[in-house]
């Protein structure tokens, strides 16, 4: 697709991390935007800025999008104020820390709401819009979660999986009507996300993570899995405006991303043996943060 003026896209998300990089580049492709997240002044700040760099027009929309009908209300008022609705970027997300067996049902619950069910809402309102263009587009930001597992994030893994699965479906819907489906699998990116995870930042468990792992495969003498390196919201924003432009059933966007998720799909216990050192050092570290929790409550 084309980005012009005339196009009308609606970005989840777009107060932090991938949602507002990717909100500023389509400004200066001179997009017609609607965006949407929880923290109103944030949001506004992002507006501001797309403005200053070309957007034809904004609108900041401040919704929690586990409200449904707050969340649908918000799309037709974009489908009213614009006249049309080319692209819907479901980006909203975020993770939690704990093993299945300490995962509370509320994180359970407001994980799937954010990364779930909220894809389905969006997309089932405008599809009846975009089916009647005859063009649309429907992206969908899950994770290297949603085709490889890790560790202490289930429900997040689970929820991504569901994000995969989704799209594929929806894709399957969609065949012959002018509607893509599109899925989006980032690795790590340095974005608010690695701090708003429920129960407690993940970062530290992260780093724990990649230092202890490299002793552990020396003592198993096991060769680690190459694992993807971090990258800026903006370079991850990029690609996304290449995928709008040549559109495919998902993008990679990290560099060895997509050798390990199909080394994954094709010999799972051999690229499970190759992640071991980094799951055992995961656990280990997991369960000194359960420790001085402990310690400090
Ligand atoms: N960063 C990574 O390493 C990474 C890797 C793979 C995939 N991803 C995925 O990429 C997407 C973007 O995340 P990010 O890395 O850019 O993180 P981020 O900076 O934390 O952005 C997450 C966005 O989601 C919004 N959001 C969360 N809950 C919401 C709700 N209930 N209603 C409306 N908006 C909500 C947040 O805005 P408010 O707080 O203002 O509502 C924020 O704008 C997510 O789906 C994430 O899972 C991230």
């Amino acid at each position: 697709m084309t980005i012009s003026e005339s196009t009308v896209v609606i970005i989840t998300g777009a107060s932090s991390g991938i949602g507002r990089a990717l909100a500023l580049y389509l400004a200066e492709r001179g997009a017609r935007l609607g965006l949407i997240a929880r923290r109103a002044e944030k949001l506004n700040e992002v507006a501001w800025e797309a403005m200053k760099r070309g957007a034809a027009d904004v609108l900041a929309l401040p919704c929690d999008i586990t409200d449904r009908e707050a969340f649908q209300r918000i799309i037709g008022e974009v489908q009213v104020a614009f006249g049309r609705i080319d692209i819907l970027v479901n980006n909203a997300g975020f993770g939690h820390i704990g093993y299945v067996e300490d995962t509370p049902q509320e994180h359970l619950e407001s994980v799937f709401h954010v990364n779930v069910f909220a894809l389905w809402h969006g997309a089932a309102a405008v599809l009846p819009l975009m089916k009647e263009q005859g063009s649309g587009q429907i992206i969908t930001i899950s994770s290297m979660a949603g085709v490889i597992p890790f560790p202490a994030n289930a429900a997040y893994v689970a929820a991504k999986h569901a994000a995969v699965g989704f799209t594929r479906a929806l894709r399957s819907e969609l065949a012959g009507t002018g509607v893509e489906a599109m899925v989006v699998l980032p690795a790590g990116t340095m974005t608010e996300w690695a701090s708003a995870t429920e129960g407690g930042p993940i970062l530290p468990l992260f780093e724990y993570e990649n230092e202890r792992s490299v002793e552990i495969a020396e003592e198993l003498s096991i060769e680690k899995a190459v694992m993807p390196s971090l990258l800026s919201p903006e370079d991850v924003a990029e690609q996304i405006v290449d995928l709008i432009e040549h559109p495919a059933p998902v993008l990679y966007t990290h560099p060895n991303s997509e050798e390990l998720a199909q080394r994954f799909a094709e010999d799972q216990v051999g690229t499970e043996y190759q992640l071991l050192p980094s799951w055992l050092a995961n656990r280990e570290g997991y369960l000194r943060m359960r420790k001085e929790l402990r310690v400090k409550s």
